[in-house]
């Protein structure tokens, strides 16, 4: 930076990393937690026609009132709580820390979890308290409590299941942590297509959580698409603070056409859910001789895994890399995450090729001769 930047770009901005997407042209790509499939084929043409008739020479239906009426129907929306669209999830973090980020207001969320919520805390310059998580990756409630007390933080995030680990919190333990909250929560339920459990149906009993969802791991990633259901005295504060057309026509049209057909959807992540229960039995069947490998239990579309310690989570990456397959180094991320990766459930054939490429690594001896 020039000294007149200097000078003028805020100190924790200029401190910052720009949020780093890897290159994957042409990979087998199990990286970001999406949907292998694709628009289901038998939809396609019906999608085209109705995307070949949207009013782009307008701008979008500002309310997006027939979106918001698929999302009710698509995820049983009940009937009392209000919905907020984004463009993605990430949007709406980004909004409710811009209305809550008074002087001294604290951003809390457990760690490791999803990186946005810190970094989002730094571009509103809201203060970020995160409490380590037990090393199996559960809420430590004690810790969490304790910080609630001590900072009295006006929001707080917890994804459930929680990225990159994998795990769902429990309800009696998310239920603690309301209770004692000064502020907001917010569940962030970006996974829940993958996992058995909702708040959904919670949210209603309190004064002070509301629900986000996103479509970005059903297979509409590319829509950018994330909501926020709740009651309308807190979504009505954060609407204040949403650009007016911030979702644009095509994802309107599109993700409503989407939602309508959710059972092709839901039919997609059926097979990833049954992918996962078999990547998590290879997966275990290829470490059983490595006892300080570990697997850790997963209700989302993605498997955190460490690696033993003979092999270093870096050099897999790579080696991973080389066989064309892209995947997340986690290490890096969290004392807690050592010698981690994250891997997502992709399409069969991804998987197996997955599975192979770390077989390599485990045993390049007893690979066949070329
Ligand atoms: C827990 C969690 N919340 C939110 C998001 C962001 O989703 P979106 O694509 O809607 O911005 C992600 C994306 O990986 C996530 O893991």
């Amino acid at each position: 930076m020039t000294p007149k930047m200097t000078s003028i770009v805020r100190d924790e901005i200029a401190a910052l990393a720009a949020y780093h997407v890897q290159d994957s042209a042409g990979m087998i790509k199990l990286d970001a937690m999406e949907n292998p499939f694709g628009f289901p084929p038998h939809l396609r043409s019906q999608l085209g026609e109705r995307l070949s008739y949207a009013a782009i020479n307008r701008y979008p239906d500002a309310g997006a009132d027939a979106l918001k009426n698929a999302i009710r129907h698509a995820f049983n929306v009940p009937d009392n709580l209000d919905i907020l669209l984004g463009n993605g999830s990430d949007e709406i973090i980004q909004l409710i820390a811009m209305a809550l980020a008074k002087p001294n207001a604290t951003l809390l969320s457990v760690e490791p979890a999803f990186v946005m919520f810190k970094m989002i805390a730094t571009y509103c310059g809201i203060r970020y308290v995160g409490v380590p998580l037990t090393p199996d990756f559960e809420i430590n409630i004690d810790a969490t409590l304790s910080a609630i007390h001590t900072h009295q933080p006006a929001v707080i995030f917890l994804a459930s299941p929680n990225n990159p680990t994998g795990n769902s919190f429990s309800v009696s333990t998310i239920d603690a942590i309301i209770q004692a909250s000064p502020g907001l929560v917010v569940i962030d339920e970006a996974y829940f297509a993958f996992s058995s459990t909702s708040f959904m149906n919670e949210v209603s009993r309190y004064q002070n959580v509301v629900l986000m969802r996103t479509v970005s791991k059903l297979g509409l990633a590319g829509l950018r698409l994330g909501m926020l259901i709740g009651d309308k005295k807190w979504l009505g504060e954060f609407d204040k603070v949403r650009l007016p057309y911030n979702i644009n026509v095509l994802t309107q049209v599109a993700a409503t056409f989407a939602l309508e057909h959710i059972a092709d959807f839901t039919a997609q992540t059926n097979i990833l859910i049954d992918e996962r229960v078999k990547m998590a039995a290879e997966l275990r069947l290829l470490f059983q001789d490595h006892a300080d490998a570990k697997q850790f239990a997963s209700e989302a579309n993605f498997i955190l895994f460490r690696l033993p310690a003979s092999h270093p989570a870096t050099n897999v990456f790579n080696q991973l890399r080389a066989d064309n397959i892209l995947v997340k180094n986690t290490s890096s991320g969290h004392p807690l995450l050592q010698n981690t990766l994250r891997l997502t459930i992709g399409a069969p054939s991804e998987n197996s090729a997955l599975i192979a490429a770390l077989q390599n690594v485990l045993s390049p001896l007893t690979k066949a001769p070329s």
